[in-house]
């Protein structure tokens, strides 16, 4: 592969919401059709398996998070579109990477320390209550997922750059055993891309519960809209964009023209109750192709499916010779 390889991984749990969109979804969709770059993206369920078990909310995710990539405009003859678990050769390289990361690495990562951290505030008698080795291993199986495809460019947000460069340390002390096998790759964190607000003003995140669904109803899209947080202005007076979530979300959507227009009217005076009204019609029309196409999508599983496996088919043609050279490189190969 000459291009620059450009991977990233989605955990599933949950359901898209605008924040994922225009955070992860639209960037990663715009990247994808870049001619000198090969996009892989997959569906990170071994590494929801961490967080949920439930069978049922895990196998229900996997579909929604798939049918929302697909139905927002994913190409997938020219990105790589898998589910993680496809991926064998994945599994098997965690273990190599697992015998080659340091386990003194592993316990300075974040999500590890804070469960420390969380026992330790509880006077828990043991620091370790109700950490499985999978939330402690995490990042490794996040660097086989990285390193197996030899990504160049991991686009993530900010909470997962440690696990960017543990991936890299981890790549590092390959190479330095086995040989330069591994490309050592890097957090893309775009400062430019919008951090959404939920409905009260705050990051939208699924952990504050304020995040807007991307494919709800009509109806339930204008409940939500209507429920986010304003300051208490009377109507006619002027208001400010800059601190105003209504104003955030439609900018993170709409043209710079189109902002602009919108900005006026905060300066003449706009009441909220229209303005919530003008940006449920708004993304009310924005989303509409594409929830239909989500609600197809649904419906259709076998479709759903069988993109997948297709996806598998083209990454494991990059995966399995792969792991065979790596194999090679630790001395597990044929004795004659
Ligand atoms: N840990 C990432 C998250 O929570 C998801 C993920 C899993 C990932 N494997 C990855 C992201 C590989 C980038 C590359 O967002």
């Amino acid at each position: 592969m000459n291009q620059q390889v450009v991977l990233t991984g989605i955990t599933t749990t949950g359901s898209p919401h605008l924040g994922n969109y225009v955070g992860a979804i639209r960037p990663a969709i715009a990247a994808s059709r870049d001619p000198g770059s090969q996009s892989f993206y997959f569906l990170a369920d071994y590494h929801a398996l961490v967080k949920c078990q439930d069978p049922e909310r895990l196998k229900h995710s996997t579909m929604e998070v798939a049918a929302a990539w697909l139905a927002l405009g994913l190409d997938t003859d020219t990105s790589i579109f898998y589910r993680q678990s496809d991926i064998p050769e994945v599994m098997e390289l965690t273990w190599i990477l697992t015998c080659v990361a340091a386990k003194g690495l592993l316990n300075r990562a974040h999500a590890y320390k804070a469960a420390v951290a969380e026992n330790d505030a509880n006077q828990s008698r043991d620091p370790d209550q109700g950490v499985s080795i999978g939330l402690f291993c995490y990042p490794v199986l996040m660097a086989a997922d990285i390193l197996m495809f030899n990504a160049h460019k991991v686009p993530v947000g900010k909470d997962q750059i440690q696990h960017l460069e543990m991936a890299r340390d981890i790549a590092g002390r390959f190479n330095h055993l086995f040989g330069e096998h591994f490309v050592l790759p890097e957090a893309v964190v775009d400062e430019k891309t919008a951090v959404l607000a939920g409905l009260d003003g705050r990051k939208m995140s699924k952990s504050y519960n304020n995040t807007i669904p991307l494919f709800v109803t009509e109806k339930k899209l204008r409940k939500l809209i209507m429920k986010i947080k304003t300051n208490s202005q009377a109507p006619e007076e002027p208001k400010v964009p800059e601190d105003c979530t209504l104003f955030q979300i439609y900018q993170a959507f709409a043209s710079p023209d189109e902002s602009a227009a919108l900005r006026q009217r905060y300066a003449r005076g706009i009441a909220w109750g229209e303005m919530k009204q003008f940006l449920f019609e708004y993304l009310n029309t924005l989303l509409a192709d594409p929830r239909r196409r989500y609600e197809e999508l649904l419906n259709n599983p076998n479709h759903i499916e069988s993109v997948l496996r297709q996806g598998a088919v083209k990454a494991r043609r990059y995966s399995g010779p792969f792991l065979e050279r790596l194999r090679a490189a630790i001395g597990i190969q044929p004795v004659g």
